[in-house]
């Protein structure tokens, strides 16, 4: 279950967040909990929740390992901060605030691999897309362009991501059914290429408009392994009823 904070909260909003949350998240064992606040938060949230089941990870990152690329961040810079985990491919990144590629996205998943960070790689379809029957296609584009270029051994560390960009941040959540036919899919594309055990050991998370009035009927779907949550896990007590609904 992973909360995705995109531009919100500063250092100070984030020790907040965490001086609530993790008290509510103690012992939990019944699924990894991962957040991605905003990379300048990283330190504070990392040291907030040492010692405990939460892990950290950063929303974005750039294949170098250093190098005159203003405004980016390294992998290793990442794992110096103390993030394990990393978003690869969000949809902002791909349709908002940079033209991210699929070749970028399975440079980046690499860079993280190689730095030793588990990505989650997002994919999904736009609402025209999705309005014109494409979903299937873009899918399996994404899924061939961005991740099986990985080895075997790289895949089995990746975690992906079925955010329909139609259903992000609008209220309207995919049905259970839509949500489970598309990682269907991705598993199916998963177990071409990297056969049936990979397959099936493969997380996949939903995201768009998850809640917690809708986490139950989502998680019904046996294709679900989990969500990547926007909104509605910036506030403590509405994540930890995601978490526990999961
Ligand atoms: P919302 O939950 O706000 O729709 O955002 C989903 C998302 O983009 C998570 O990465």
């Amino acid at each position: 279950m992973a909360g995705n904070w995109k531009m919100y909260k500063t250092p100070q909003e984030t020790a907040t967040f965490f001086e609530r949350f993790t008290p509510l998240a103690q012992g939990w064992e019944k699924c990894d909990i991962a957040f991605f606040p905003p990379a300048i938060d990283i330190p504070e949230a990392v040291a907030a929740t040492r010692g405990t089941n939460i892990g950290i990870g950063g929303q974005n990152i750039y294949w170098s390992k250093e190098g005159a690329f203003t405004g980016e961040i390294s992998a290793d810079m990442l794992v110096a901060a103390g993030a394990t985990w990393v978003l690869i491919g969000h949809s902002e990144r791909r349709h908002v605030v940079a033209s991210e590629t699929d070749a970028d996205v399975l440079k980046k998943t690499q860079a993280a691999l190689s730095a030793g960070l588990k990505p989650i790689v997002c994919v999904g379809e736009k609402l025209d897309e999705h309005k014109a029957g494409k979903t299937n296609e873009v899918l399996v584009k994404q899924f061939a362009a961005g991740v099986a270029g990985l080895t075997e051994e790289q895949f089995k560390e990746v975690v992906i991501a079925y955010e329909p960009v139609w259903a992000i941040g609008t209220g309207q959540t995919a049905t259970p059914e839509i949500a489970a036919g598309a990682h269907r899919l991705i598993r199916q594309e998963a177990e071409k290429r990297f056969g049936s055990d990979a397959a099936q050991q493969l997380r996949i998370l939903y995201g768009g408009s998850v809640k917690p009035d809708n986490i139950q009927g989502l998680m019904k779907e046996d294709q679900l392994d989990g969500t990547l949550v926007g909104g509605a896990s910036l506030d403590p007590d509405s994540f930890i009823k995601i978490v526990h609904g999961a």
